[in-house]
């Protein structure tokens, strides 16, 4: 076995157990933003990281009605701006917990008077001495330099901060169902393994999602670059029609998330547009309608909550990822030149 789909397969486990152990830590956080009147949030992270950070800036905005924005932490690290982050919370989310930039924006933000929180799979990292508070992604150590089980159970974290925060109970309910829809979700390996085949001699691609699921669409196109060497171009669906799908002719890759939910009628719009340009199509959804319209359906059997749907979406994309590498010839374990961690200013 390789160390990547091992990690893959880890997640179920992992999710449950970082929701368990972290819940009454959440509930601690959220005292202390009602108590501070906390009305903004800034994320700092890089990578994998980031695209977990852009789920915790949807998920947030809808349900607990908070603007949060994503950090360029080139701003303080480069051109070592001062902000005033008085009444907001800052959370720094580290895999590793040694990002450096990251590490800097929480230094920065900290001393003009934020709230800091990280999330991070390393107790006692860095990023947890710039933290208020730290809450774990209880993944044990992730080896494979692709970042699996880290994302989802960074995720699951950030959905229990909304969730706890907004008082929304089907939200933290939905988390508990979600380790065994994860499970069946891993069940589709097999069947992905086979469907990318068809896929190894591509050199670029189109990865779409809308809504919050635009963290997949990222996610899933890293996993696809760092590991198969392809140009994998992650867009909002509402964005790409706003030029990119121009460059889609007969036979263009497109790799479409869409489960039901919100936004869905916009992803049907957009493969609508895609069939009649001749795209290759390739939709990951629970939903039949949309997938008679790919040349390759992978069908999610589970019926998710839209706005847990990316913890459970993103898998098919890192099984993907996998066995397209491997099916070019590749070692996903070893992606060219890459280290586990990777410190930037
Ligand atoms: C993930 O597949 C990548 N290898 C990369 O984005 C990685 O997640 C990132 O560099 C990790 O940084 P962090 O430890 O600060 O989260």
């Amino acid at each position: 076995m390789a160390i990547m789909i091992d990690e893959i397969n880890e997640q179920p486990h992992a999710v449950a157990v970082a929701v368990d152990s972290e819940h009454a830590n959440v509930v601690s956080l959220v005292k202390e933003l009602r108590k501070r009147q906390i009305r903004h949030v800034v994320i700092a992270a890089r990578g994998t990281s980031d695209n977990a950070a852009v789920y915790g800036k949807y998920l947030m905005e809808i349900v607990a009605g908070v603007p949060v924005a994503l950090a360029a932490p080139s701003v303080f690290t480069l051109y070592e701006a001062s902000i005033n982050f008085a009444d907001s919370l800052v959370i720094g989310v580290s895999q590793s917990g040694q990002a450096t930039d990251v590490l800097q924006t929480l230094e920065a933000a900290r001393s003009t008077g934020a709230l800091t929180a990280c999330i991070t799979n390393v107790a006692g990292s860095p990023i947890t001495e710039l933290s208020d508070f730290t809450f774990l992604c209880h993944a044990g150590e992730e080896r494979a330099v692709a970042a699996t089980k880290t994302y989802t159970t960074s995720l699951a974290l950030f959905a229990l901060i909304a969730g706890v925060w907004a008082d929304h109970q089907g939200l933290i309910d939905g988390l508990k169902q979600l380790p065994e829809q994860i499970q069946q979700t891993l069940l589709l390996e097999d069947e992905i393994s086979r469907a990318s085949e068809r896929y190894r001699y591509i050199q670029e691609c189109a990865v779409l999602a809308r809504g919050i699921n635009q963290c997949t669409a990222l996610e899933a196109a890293l996993k696809m670059s760092e590991t198969s060497y392809l140009v994998a171009k992650p867009y909002s669906g509402a964005d790409f029609l706003h030029g990119p799908i121009a460059i889609v002719s007969e036979g263009f890759p497109c790799f479409l998330f869409a489960p039901t939910g919100r936004a869905y009628p916009s992803m049907v719009d957009l493969a609508m547009k895609l069939r009649s340009r001749n795209a290759e199509m390739v939709i990951v959804s629970n939903n039949c309608e949309i997938l008679g319209l790919a040349a390759k359906p992978i069908k999610m059997s589970v019926d998710i909550n839209e706005y847990l749907s990316p913890i459970a979406y993103i898998v098919p994309g890192q099984i993907w990822a996998f066995h397209l590498s491997r099916n070019r010839g590749y070692d996903p374990d070893k992606p060219r030149g890459l280290s586990k961690v990777t410190l930037t200013r």
